[in-house]
């Protein structure tokens, strides 16, 4: 069953859980991902970036996670979502092909451009019924990490969101506070204290990019402080691309469904902990 990404955060965000977002990229990681879900009855966000649409096409790998849900899973409640559109147009663009949910990610931008873009990537999405995303503050990349950084250029201003949310009318927030994209080098302890500052200040529920790294300790002391829903791209493409290495050097399987097929059940399991771990199994 396809919803809404705003209601699916907003049940989340009521029972104290959170909701994983998990990347796909082809029929492999959307089928162990909807299994994963399926198998623990989660909620769950399966989403897309521009990348995968010039790999995949957009309408694609659209229609195949919508039919493989609806196929499969009909009572699943499964929300299908735009991660990091970068322009008003690929926004644009999903909403056409009927994406439920998209994020306009303009936290490279200066606040003003921002904060006009997300405005009118919303109030179009009003029109069509679609939940949107924005994001404040930014969350770094593996390649801007490398060196020292200053963290505060990088942090989510807790006041500065709480306007940006009600002047956009935005209805999810990605927030920053100490995470980086990738297995990569973060903060030493997020911002525990700014979190909590955010969500007393932001009424739509707050979502976590680059954070798949977080484990027990961390990961659940952030639900506790109001993160309703984490995007988790990298511990799913190290589960299948370590399987994959591993199965091409033992150079036994040869049947392409024999090696995909396994890598696919090691990216099930993979989503199988971050669902346990987020506390959405059962949610359904
Ligand atoms: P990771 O790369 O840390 O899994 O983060 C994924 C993400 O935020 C996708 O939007």
């Amino acid at each position: 069953m396809i919803v809404s990404t705003k209601v699916l955060l907003e049940e989340a965000k009521k029972g104290g859980y959170a909701v994983g977002a998990f990347n796909t990229v082809n029929l492999e990681t959307t089928k162990a991902i909807l299994e994963a879900a399926g198998e623990l009855s989660s909620p769950v966000v399966v989403q897309m970036t521009e990348k995968t649409f010039d790999y995949a096409g957009g309408r694609i790998i659209f229609q195949l996670v919508r039919d493989m849900a609806e196929f499969y899973f009909p009572k699943l409640p499964v929300a299908i979502h735009l991660d990091h559109g970068k322009s008003f147009e690929i926004v644009e663009r999903a909403i056409e092909l009927g994406f439920p949910s998209v994020m306009y990610d303009g936290s490279r931008k200066t606040y003003n451009d921002n904060f006009r873009t997300t405005k009118k990537v919303a109030e179009l999405a009003k029109t069509k019924g679609v939940s949107v995303q924005g994001e404040l503050g930014n969350v770094p990349y593996l390649s801007e990490v490398r060196g020292d950084i200053d963290w505060n250029e990088y942090m989510t201003d807790p006041e500065q969101a709480a306007r940006f949310v009600e002047e956009t009318g935005i209805d999810t927030l990605a927030v920053a506070i100490g995470n980086a994209h990738g297995f990569t080098k973060e903060r030493e302890e997020p911002d525990y204290d700014r979190l909590a500052r955010i969500a007393d200040l932001v009424s739509v529920p707050l979502v976590l990019h680059g954070a798949s790294d977080w484990e027990d300790g961390r990961a659940k002391k952030v639900i506790e402080l109001g993160i309703s829903c984490f995007n988790v791209d990298t511990a799913t493409k190290l589960a299948f691309i370590g399987t994959l290495s591993r199965l091409l050097e033992e150079g036994e399987k040869t049947d392409i469904r024999d090696v995909l097929g396994e890598a696919r059940e090691a990216v099930k399991e993979s989503v199988m902990r971050k669902i346990r771990l987020f506390g959405s199994e059962g949610k359904a």
